[in-house]
């Protein structure tokens, strides 16, 4: 099978479809597993959008690749403390193929607001037909499905899990040459998600962080994350160990995001470092001064270890990136 299907059956209708445990007691950590500062830092910029007008007061949010629900969990505790009036009006949507992420979502918010605050569920975008939508995502591309090209090949998996290459298609030579990519990943999946995401409102405003630089690297990226270890998927000898019961992620060619996004009538409003994102646009040092000055010594100790881990070059501040785009 071509690799895509491979990467399909591995994260997509196994790994993610059973609700995987993501942080300490996972395979890997994400800006949401680190804590509640990343979440409210969306909170902040959607209410900094608000306060200037550029979103309108009936706009909708909506999550889309959501896990646990805990990032929107922590939206709504930062929309609490900020603006703690329009919460009964904002309407909160996970877009959610899988049942059983959708009972875990729904049990975060029972665990964390009673039955205070409601979410609806979408199974996909296609569903959508909004006025507007302010949608949120972290790590989501990277679990889209891709191939892997090197020179004029593409690589393919058999029954037994080994890897081989193959002459690669005429159209994913054509995207590989689009995009100026000799060696490494190339998604196939971003332009129907695009294009349901272009559908789903009249306007939408969708912000997503991932792994990965705006160039290709030409270089292969797939890797596989156990209990906190990672592996090349290359360097893997008996792959029946990891498949379908550990994370398989690789890095984004933003590039490709954005021209996706862009054939569908998006604009590219933002790409950066996260961090540069968090200090910039998302104002995670207004956060950090409301807990200074309400919260407890240890309260801000907290806030501020959280700052660090998403703020650091060395932890999540550099290697991931802030993307942005507008349909209006
Ligand atoms: C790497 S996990 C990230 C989870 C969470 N956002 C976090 O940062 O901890 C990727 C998630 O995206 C979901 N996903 C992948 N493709 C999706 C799609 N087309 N629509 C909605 N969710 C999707 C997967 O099921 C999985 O829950």
């Amino acid at each position: 099978m071509k690799f895509s299907e491979f990467f399909d059956i591995w994260v997509n209708e196994n790994y993610y479809k059973f609700g995987v445990d993501i942080g300490k007691k996972g395979d890997f950590y994400t800006n949401v597993s680190v804590g509640y500062l990343f979440g409210a830092c969306l909170a902040n910029y959607f209410l900094k959008l608000l306060k200037n007008g550029e979103i309108s007061s009936s706009c909708k949010v909506v999550e889309i690749g959501t896990n646990s629900g805990d990032m929107l969990a922590d939206f709504v505790q930062g929309i609490f403390t900020l603006e703690p009036e329009i919460l009964s009006n904002l309407e909160l949507i996970i877009i959610e193929p899988h049942e059983i992420l959708r009972k875990k979502q729904l049990e975060t918010f029972a665990k964390r607001f009673g039955g205070e605050v409601k979410i609806k569920h979408y199974e996909n975008l296609g569903e959508c037909s909004f006025d507007e939508i302010f949608a949120i995502s972290n790590e989501l591309f990277d679990a889209f499905s891709c191939e892997v090209i090197d020179g004029q090949n593409m690589l393919f998996v058999d029954d037994d899990l080994k890897f081989h290459w193959q002459k690669a298609d005429q159209n994913l030579l054509a995207l590989a040459k689009k995009f100026d990519i000799k060696k490494g990943e190339i998604s196939t999946s971003y332009a129907k998600f695009v294009l349901q995401l272009a559908n789903a409102a009249k306007k939408v405003r969708f912000l997503s962080f991932d792994y990965g630089e705006f160039e290709p690297k030409n270089e292969f990226s797939l890797r596989v994350f156990k209990d906190h270890q990672v592996f090349s998927l290359f360097e893997i000898s008996n792959l029946a160990l990891y498949f379908k019961s550990s994370d398989l992620t690789y890095s984004l060619c933003f590039k490709q995001v954005k021209e996706a996004f862009c054939e569908a009538g998006f604009e590219m409003l933002k790409f950066k470092k996260q961090n540069e994102a968090l200090v910039c646009d998302l104002g995670v040092d207004e956060i950090l001064s409301l807990v200074l000055e309400n919260g407890s010594k240890q309260a801000y100790e907290n806030a501020a270890k959280q700052a660090k881990i998403l703020l650091s070059p060395e932890f999540l501040g550099e290697k991931f990136k802030f993307i942005e785009f507008l349909k209006s």
